[in-house]
């Protein structure tokens, strides 16, 4: 079992390398997740796990640690709402402004993807969008998804589900059009593959150099970081929008007590944020 001592400590460290704030009633969270990677680690106590990872310059064990530590949970069209707001009112925006020659470019930011639902279903809704509007094409958009977590992101990468990943979220008319099955596994298409890039990223270092976005997802991350990195990360996100660039954020996350920068708005039923 876990002592109070030794949680505090992988505590401290995991929201030091990530920002994830652990609770002191997540003790039980802490000694499911890392007991396989202690005795893997030929470790007898989570204190051993603790001091090996300190002392491990090449940053392995940390990032396996905040890799057990981290929820991936994801599926595709997650809450529906921030992708019909996405096509009706984003999407109406720019074909306007890209028909009046007014924009050439699309920038769309996921900040914490997991294995690339969230941005493949971005890509999705452009091309559903796209076969309505032929002002938008593919070459309009740039989709940068980003994430801590290596794993996640190679296997966004590949953009492979398995039989229960695929119907989570899915309707069986997009899975026929935008995936190919190859026995229990499907494949994302290339029409959809290639608009999203994936790029590691941990959200608290500088995300300057990622270039003025137009809309930003940060979505189902935020609730697990302390008021301060809440309040530091909204600041940056809206340095980084573009004058009136647009925000989503998950369905429980809610940022109006923590921050000026943003006007929520509404549209069918969804909420979204604008930067003032
Ligand atoms: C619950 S998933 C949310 C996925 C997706 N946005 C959605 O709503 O379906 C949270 C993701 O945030 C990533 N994450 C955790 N800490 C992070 C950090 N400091 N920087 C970037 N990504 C982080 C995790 O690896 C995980 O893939």
């Amino acid at each position: 079992m876990i002592t109070l001592e030794e949680f505090r400590l992988i505590r401290d460290y995991v929201e030091k390398h990530c920002g994830i704030h652990l609770s002191d009633d997540k003790t039980y969270l802490v000694e499911t997740r890392l007991t396989t990677m202690m005795f893997e680690q030929g470790c007898k106590t989570f204190g051993e796990l603790y001091n090996l990872a300190v002392l491990d310059k090449t940053h392995t064990l940390r990032d396996k640690i905040i890799e057990a530590i981290t929820t991936n949970e994801t599926f595709w069209f997650r809450d529906l709402h921030p992708f019909t707001i996405f096509a009706e009112v984003m999407l109406k925006q720019y074909a306007d402004e890209i028909a009046a020659g007014k924009r050439s470019k699309i920038r769309i930011w996921c900040s914490a993807c997991s294995t690339g639902q969230e941005p493949y279903s971005l890509a999705m809704t452009f091309l559903e969008a796209a076969r309505r509007t032929p002002k938008l094409k593919p070459e309009h958009i740039e989709i940068l998804a980003t994430d801590i977590s290596s794993t996640v992101l190679f296997l966004g990468k590949l953009g492979r589900y398995d039989n229960l990943a695929i119907t989570r979220g899915l309707s069986e008319e997009f899975r026929k059009r935008y995936f190919v099955q190859n026995n229990k596994i499907w494949t994302i298409c290339d029409e959809v593959k290639k608009m999203v890039r994936f790029q590691k990223l941990n959200l608290q270092e500088s995300f300057n150099h990622l270039g003025k976005q137009d809309v930003i997802f940060c979505r189902n991350i935020l609730i697990y970081f302390s008021l301060e990195f809440k309040q530091d990360i909204l600041k940056r996100i809206a340095a980084l929008l573009r004058p009136r660039g647009y925000l989503f954020l998950g369905a429980s996350e809610s940022i109006i007590m923590y921050t000026q920068e943003y006007e929520m708005l509404r549209h069918a039923m969804g909420l979204y944020y604008q930067v003032k």
